[in-house]
Formats: C-alpha cells, structure tokens, sequence
C-alpha cells in the first residue's frame, strides 16, 4: 500500500477500503474486456458467458456456508449462475466444467468474493446494452445473467453495502476481505484470459 492508502485504511469503512483498493483490478478487467470483444458476435458473447457461469459457481458455492449467510442476509435474490446455465442453453453453447475455485473460502475472504460479483451487477447495466443493441439478446433469451435484479440494481447493491459496513465484520477481519475480493478478480481475470485467449 502506498502513503494515501494506508491514511484511507486506517479510518474508511470496509466499502470505500473495497473501491479503493481493488481499484486497479476493476481498471484491468475493463483492459480484459475491450480485448475480449465478447459483443462481436454471439459466439464471442458464448465465450465471455461461459466464464461467468464459472463464475458464478465459485460465488454460489460459498452461498451454503452459515457464517456467509448471516454475513449477507438477502443471499437468495443474489447470484447468477443459473441465469448463466440457462444463457447458454439459449446460446446453443456447451456448460463448461471445471473445479469449483472456491473451495476454503471462508469468512471473512467470501465476503471479497461476493463483492466482486455483486458489484459486476453495476457495470452490467452497460454489458446488457450492448448485448441488446448488438446481439439482439434480452433479459429472456441469452443475456439473462446482465440483467438487472428483480427489485432494481442501485437498490440491491446499496443494501449489500450496508452488509459490508455493519458492525458485525470488524475492522480486524477488513485486510482479509479486501485479500478475498483480489482473489476473486484473479480468478474473473484468469477465466477471461482463458476463455479468450489472452495473453
Ligand atoms: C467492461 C466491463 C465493465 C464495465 C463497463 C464496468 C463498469 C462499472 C461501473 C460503471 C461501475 C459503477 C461505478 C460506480 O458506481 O462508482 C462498476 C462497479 C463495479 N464493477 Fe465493473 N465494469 C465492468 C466489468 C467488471 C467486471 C468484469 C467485474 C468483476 C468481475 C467488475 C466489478 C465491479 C465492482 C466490484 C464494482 C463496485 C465498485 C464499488 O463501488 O465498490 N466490473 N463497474
């Protein structure tokens, strides 16, 4: 951590120590994205589709632990990995199998993990417009996992943030959910960079 980061951590709630601190990670999985082009066609989109369901596995493996469910009540209207089962059956495109990556994952790390997925939820809003404009995918047919939560994006994500800053998780436990939340863009990163082919 450089200077200003570590004045940030020493009195930021857990959210703003998120943001900031992951914030290079969220500027190279936009990097990741532009390479991917998965908006160029449907069998590009199938690619970038396959990786989010990995994804979403990891994330909805840790949806079974107790400590994780009193950490983030609401955990039932969160997660899309069926939406992303069920994309890629409208995509004609095979389910991928793999290890699930999160295995021992526990609390506090999990909450990382759940942030990374629950704030991809934000820039999904731009995803699925490109996936309508261009690919002519909608909320029912390919581009269900960018589609908005039932109750709304902003509403769903604000009340995760009030999970995050609750007194529950101590300031002792924040290092090691900011080291969950790295962990979980690696992986993101890696399924992007395999799934794509990048270097
Ligand atoms: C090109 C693709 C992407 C775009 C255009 C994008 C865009 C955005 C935007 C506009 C926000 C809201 C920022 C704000 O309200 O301050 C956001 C937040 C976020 N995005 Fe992305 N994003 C992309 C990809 C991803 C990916 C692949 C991940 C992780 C797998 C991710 C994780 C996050 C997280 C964790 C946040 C919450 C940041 C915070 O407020 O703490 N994004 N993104």
């Amino acid at each position: 951590m450089n200077d200003i980061a570590t004045a940030v951590a020493s009195f930021a709630s857990l959210s703003t120590r998120l943001k900031v601190e992951t914030g290079a990670q969220h500027e190279r999985m936009h990097r990741l994205m532009e390479c991917a082009q998965p908006f160029a066609s449907r069998e590009a989109y199938a690619r970038f589709v396959a990786a989010q369901y990995l994804f979403q596995r990891d994330i909805e493996h840790l949806f079974a632990d107790p400590a994780v469910r009193a950490a983030v009540p609401d955990l039932d209207s969160r997660g899309r990995q069926q939406a992303s089962r069920d994309d890629l059956g409208d995509l004609g495109a095979p389910v991928p199998e793999e290890p699930i990556a999160s295995v021992g994952v526990s609390m506090p790390a999990a909450l990382g993990w759940l942030y990374v997925s629950e704030g991809s939820t934000l820039g999904a809003a731009f995803l699925f417009k490109e996936a309508q404009a261009k690919l002519a995918l909608s909320a029912e047919f390919g581009a269900r996992n960018l589609a908005a939560y039932p109750e709304g994006r902003a509403v769903v994500w604000r009340r995760f943030v009030a999970s995050l800053d609750s007194e529950t998780i101590t300031s002792e436990e924040h290092d090691q959910v900011i080291a969950g939340a790295n962990a979980a863009y690696d992986r993101f990163g890696d399924l992007l960079q395999r799934h794509f082919q990048l270097d």
